[in-house]
């Protein structure tokens, strides 16, 4: 099988979807590699660093497309590249499924595009492939660190001749992968760290970091439907969202660092911090808006851009975080594929090729497959 991968075009991209590391993975498992020249250069490894593992670098990204069995990709392609692929040839990444225009493209060149954030992410054997929490981690971990930064004042309490330091307050609104790194990471520096989710088992989960827990009141009937949607958000009522608003209001304004990160797997994110919560906040108070991309959780966010506005209050409107780490987010992203793409072969057959979309990994992944679109649209 040769494997390969492109550099990447979307903007705010660093990342690249295949390491050094995992070529030589790959290599070991029987696969030959072949790396578009530069693909990894925004992350750190250079061409060298792949020869050196194994592959063979490719003048530009056609001799790839034309190539390779398998395609590994941080983004989605364009319809020209998807065009280039071979009949039965394979892509996996994020591809951003319920809002992809090209899956008719795929089926049509008779591709298998696997979408990795469609995982079954409480199967136990499928941990180590999920490219949301491995990004998540850390996107939630550099956002204290980037909103540090913008501060004007330090994290910790400080006792010095000249006066005492208070603690900085956060407030982290949603509490999946990246808020409970975020909480870890905001407590480790010393700050006083609140939050708050509408899934009530994150509320344990933020207590056993340190944090304090923002209580919203539910029903006993929005409990049943938060226990029943498999750890994703649940659309709250009306009443949930006004509650929601008072509690977030009272703890917005009173903070020094916000850091949001609630999102809704195929839909645009909540609206959660509204411009009259801005407008009582203290001037140098920081927002750093996780969800920018789909919407924004924090009213007035631009995608890639830090705002101040006029009562001295930032807003960062975060493109895209984990690319500010590509070095570690591609080594993990990549590591996730090859555990993936491993799967996908059996040891005990000679290494043969096992698609089969009665697994329920490549089942759950695969949005094209044998020529047809096989993801249910929402
Ligand atoms: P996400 O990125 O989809 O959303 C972030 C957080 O925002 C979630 O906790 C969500 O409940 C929250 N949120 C959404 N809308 C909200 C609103 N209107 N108000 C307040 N909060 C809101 O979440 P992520 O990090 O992808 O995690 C999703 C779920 O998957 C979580 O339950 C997480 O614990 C679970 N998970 C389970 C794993 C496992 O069992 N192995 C592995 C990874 C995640």
């Amino acid at each position: 099988m040769k494997n390969g991968t492109l550099n990447v075009t979307a903007p705010y991209e660093k990342r690249v979807a295949l390491t050094p590391d995992a070529v030589k993975k790959l290599v070991k498992q029987g696969h030959e590699i072949v790396i578009e020249t530069g693909a990894g250069l925004h992350a750190f490894y250079n061409d060298e660093a792949y020869a050196n593992a194994g592959a063979t670098i490719a003048q530009d990204a056609d001799a790839v497309l034309s190539q390779v069995d398998i395609l590994c990709v941080v983004h989605d392609l364009s319809p020209e590249q998807i065009g280039k692929l071979r009949s039965g040839a394979m892509v996996i990444g994020m591809l951003d499924p319920y809002r992809n225009d090209n899956l008719d493209t795929y089926a049509k060149q008779n591709v298998t595009a696997f979408a990795m954030e469609l995982l079954p992410r409480t199967l136990s054997r499928a941990q180590n492939m999920d490219v949301l929490s491995s990004q998540a981690n850390l996107a939630g971990y550099k956002a204290v660190l980037m909103a540090a930064n913008q501060y004007a004042r330090p994290l910790p309490m400080f006792m010095t001749s000249a006066g005492t330091v208070k603690p900085a307050k956060v407030v982290i609104l949603g509490v999946g992968v990246a808020g409970l790194q975020a909480i870890a990471t905001a407590k480790r520096l010393g700050a006083v760290v609140e939050a708050s989710d509408l899934r009530p088992a994150a509320k344990e989960q933020v207590e056993s970091l340190g944090g304090k827990w923002l209580d919203v009141p539910m029903s006993d009937e929005e409990k049943e439907k938060a226990k029943s949607t498999g750890g994703y958000a649940w659309t709250p009522s009306e009443q949930y969202m006004q509650d929601q608003a008072a509690v977030v209001d009272k703890a917005v304004s009173n903070a020094d660092i916000v850091i949001t990160t609630a999102q809704i797997p195929g839909r645009n994110a909540p609206r959660l911090v509204h411009k009259a919560t801005l407008d009582k906040m203290k001037a140098g108070s920081v927002l750093i808006d996780m969800a920018a991309s789909s919407g924004g959780n924090v009213e007035g966010t631009v995608t890639g851009e830090s705002l101040l506005t006029d009562n001295g209050v930032h807003i960062i409107g975060a493109a895209n975080i984990p690319a500010d780490l590509a070095a570690q987010s591609s080594d993990l992203y990549a590591n996730n594929l090859v555990n993936f793409i491993t799967t996908l072969f059996d040891k005990e057959q000679d290494n043969a090729l096992t698609l089969n979309m009665d697994d329920e990994i490549q089942g759950a992944l695969a949005v094209t497959h044998d020529g047809t679109v096989r993801l249910q649209k929402r």
